[in-house]
């Protein structure tokens, strides 16, 4: 098997046969157009090409057809080819590809980048051995896609095919449709704009504001989240503290827009008036922005302004809402929304980039769930940026609500990270154990109380486990990267080759499974 499966997908109906534009063609025709229309869907013919990676010497390189893409990656003599199942973004600043296995999606390693053609996907810059097996989880495809089809409780399984919808629907701000398709009067369908503030902004939210984790609430995902709803009513937001500071850095970030206007003059002192949908209607793509947008200003600032504000005064924007570079785009410009009187200097804004040391909720959660809620993000957050100490928060406050909480497997995975992470492996294991006992088909316990075993230098028990998570989820890397390890620091040559054996069969284009089955196979 050289190419990664093709999967049919049922391409949706033309806009023109869209259940809507019978009676709103002016609506349907204008955000058909919209890039959040275009969201994801079939890769679109790009220009061929190839580059060298030279930090990890890998060589990739790109076929495309109107029919079919084909990317390349090769290494130490290993190769892999893959069909590409999915490109993901409009492409107004770059694309993402997402390659499809045994229902499983992950994401290339190339990305496509407007002005600048092929290169490496952010992140995978720095990478040493890039390949193209990066899970692509729902999370991420509740921002980029209509809505996708997740198997409960893998990691990226979906089922086939994995999307309802590709690009983003109507119904992800306006709600569910059949009542107002049975009955399409006012009020039988939901208008964002008519929302009360808070459920308004969730509207847009639930895809601009990324913050630094996004935390369901205790049995939710966040694609329960529907418009109409508060964003706490699923999950909650946490940001880093200082970019809630209006006199803070904060470099723009690709998705900061929310952040971003939060701290505006304009937003915080109009009440509740400006959001989003003030200066955006998602219907439109403006023609001309600068006159588009400049009467948006004016709506609120009026003529009173323009009487005694400084001359020329006809690009609001570029003096007040400039693009600049964004700190973790690859080279790629957004729209400063602080609208500042004064904006600082574009390089203040990519340069200065602090990691979070203290986490907020963008909105707390009720109750309880503000420290269940922040004492997980702590744990997820403090765990990327290996901050011993943000993840020590976090479980010191689970600690003091896991009363509270007591089969809620969320907190067990999060405590006994705590454990893991202060290596504590025996009581790692145990709590472990018990999140196993209530989500007994999750391959992520099985992979969790196999390290914590492992921590606990009982090899035995941490095989079993790890072995059980291969079982579970073949398609998931990092068990068969611990065993590896374990086989191999009991000498153990056999098994060793026999894991790489299966990894191989998992992940038959793979690189490292390549070279690893080709050197075991060798001997050592
Ligand atoms: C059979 C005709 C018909 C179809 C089909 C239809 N609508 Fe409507 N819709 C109406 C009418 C009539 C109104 C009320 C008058 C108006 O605002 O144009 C309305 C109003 C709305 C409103 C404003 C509601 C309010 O309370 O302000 C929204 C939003 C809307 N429709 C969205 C949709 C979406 C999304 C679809 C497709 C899923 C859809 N409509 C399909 C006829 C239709
Ligand atoms: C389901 C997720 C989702 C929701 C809900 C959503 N957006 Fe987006 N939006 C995106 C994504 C993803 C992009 C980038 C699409 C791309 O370029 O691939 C985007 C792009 C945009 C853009 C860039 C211009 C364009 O043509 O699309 C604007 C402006 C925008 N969104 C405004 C809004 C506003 C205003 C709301 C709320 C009323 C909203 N979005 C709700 C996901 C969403
Ligand atoms: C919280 C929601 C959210 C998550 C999670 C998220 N994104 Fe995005 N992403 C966005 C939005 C919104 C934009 C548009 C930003 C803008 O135009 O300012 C975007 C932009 C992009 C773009 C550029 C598209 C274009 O041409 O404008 C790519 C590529 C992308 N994201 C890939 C990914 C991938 C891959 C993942 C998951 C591994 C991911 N994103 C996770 C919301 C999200
Ligand atoms: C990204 C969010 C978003 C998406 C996607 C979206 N809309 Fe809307 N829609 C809005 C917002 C916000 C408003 C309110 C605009 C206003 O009045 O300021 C609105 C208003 C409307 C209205 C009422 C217009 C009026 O004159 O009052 C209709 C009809 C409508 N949308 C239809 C659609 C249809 C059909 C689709 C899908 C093809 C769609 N919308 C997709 C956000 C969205
Ligand atoms: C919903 C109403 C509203 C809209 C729309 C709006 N603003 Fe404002 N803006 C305000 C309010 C309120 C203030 C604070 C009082 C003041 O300075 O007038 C403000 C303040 C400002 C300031 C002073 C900021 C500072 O640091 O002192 C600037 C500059 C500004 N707005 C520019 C703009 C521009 C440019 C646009 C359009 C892109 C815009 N505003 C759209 C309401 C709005
Ligand atoms: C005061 C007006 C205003 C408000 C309010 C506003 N935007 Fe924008 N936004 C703009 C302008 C102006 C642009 C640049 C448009 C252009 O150049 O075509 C823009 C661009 C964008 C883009 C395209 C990517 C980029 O950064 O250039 C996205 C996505 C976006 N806005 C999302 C949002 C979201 C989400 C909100 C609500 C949190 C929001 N905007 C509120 C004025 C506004
Ligand atoms: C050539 C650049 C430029 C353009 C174009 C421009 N502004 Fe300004 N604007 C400024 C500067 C600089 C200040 C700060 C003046 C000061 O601090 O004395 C300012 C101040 C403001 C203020 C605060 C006024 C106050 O009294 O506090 C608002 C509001 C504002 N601008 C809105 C707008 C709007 C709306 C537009 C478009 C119609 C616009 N500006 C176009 C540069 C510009």
């Amino acid at each position: 098997m050289f190419l990664c499966g093709m999967i049919l997908v049922p391409r949706p109906p033309a806009w023109a046969e869209h259940p809507c534009a019978k009676c709103h063609p002016k609506e349907v025709a204008g955000y058909a157009v919209t890039q959040m229309a275009r969201a994801l869907g079939p890769p679109k013919a790009r220009p061929p090409g190839k580059f060298f990676h030279a930090l990890s010497g890998t060589r990739f390189s790109i076929q495309s057809t109107p029919a079919r893409m084909v990317q390349r990656i090769e290494r130490r003599g290993a190769m892999g080819e893959y069909t590409v199942a999915y490109a993901l973004g409009s492409g107004s600043h770059a694309y993402a590809y997402l390659i499809e296995l045994d229902g499983h999606l992950f994401q290339s390693p190339i990305g496509y980048f407007a002005g600048r053609g092929w290169g490496m996907s952010p992140g995978y810059e720095s990478n040493r051995s890039p390949d193209f097996y990066r899970p692509v989880t729902r999370d991420c495809l509740f921002c980029h896609s209509g809505s996708a089809r997740p198997v409960e409780g893998t990691f990226n399984t979906y089922q086939n095919p994995p999307f309802e919808a590709e690009g983003i629907t109507c119904e992800r701000c306006h709600g569910p449709s059949e009542a107002h398709l049975q009955n399409p009067v006012p009020g039988s369908i939901i208008n964002p704009a008519n929302l009360p503030e808070r459920a308004r902004a969730s509207v847009c939210e639930q895809c601009h504001l990324a913050g630094e984790e996004r935390i369901p609430n205790p049995g939710k995902q966040l694609s329960d989240f529907r418009s109409g709803m508060e964003l706490e009513d699923v999950y909650a937001v946490y940001v880093s503290k200082v970019s809630r500071d209006p006199e803070g850095v904060n470099p723009l970030r690709v998705v900061s827009q929310v952040e971003q206007l939060a701290l505006s003059h304009c937003a915080r002192e109009s009440r509740g008036k400006l959001w989003c949908g003030t200066c955006h209607d998602p219907h439109v793509q403006p023609a001309n922005p600068k006159t588009y947008f400049r009467a948006r200003c004016l709506s609120c600032h009026g003529a009173a302004l323009l009487a005694k504000h400084s001359k020329p005064d006809f690009d609001c924007l570029g003096c007040h809402m400039p693009q600049r570079p964004v700190s973790d785009g690859a080279h790629t410009v957004f729209t400063d929304h602080r609208i500042a009187r004064r904006p600082a200097p574009a390089s203040a804004s990519v340069s200065s980039v602090e990691l979070p040391t203290e986490l907020v909720a963008w909105r707390e959660p009720a109750g309880a769930l503000a420290e269940r809620n922040r004492g997980l993000a702590e744990i997820k957050v403090g765990d990327r940026l290996e901050s011993f100490s943000m993840v020590n928060d976090g479980f010191k406050r689970l600690m003091a609500c896991w009363d509270k909480f007591p089969d809620d497997p969320a907190v067990l995975m999060g405590i006994g990270k705590g454990f893991l992470v202060a290596n504590d492996g025996a009581h790692a294991a145990q709590v472990f154990e018990l999140a196993i006992q209530k989500q007994p088909n999750v391959a992520l316990g099985y992979l969790y109380a196999g390290l914590a075993w492992r921590s606990a230098h009982d090899e035995t028990k941490a095989v079993g486990y790890l072995e059980r998570a291969v079982a579970l989820d073949p398609q998931m890397e990092q068990p068969y990267h611990v065993l590896l390890d374990i086989y191999s620091e009991a000498g153990n040559r056999e098994m060793v080759r026999r894991t790489f054996e299966r990894y191989h069969q998992a992940f038959p284009n793979k690189i490292d499974a390549q070279i690893g089955l080709r050197e075991t196979k060798g001997g050592l």
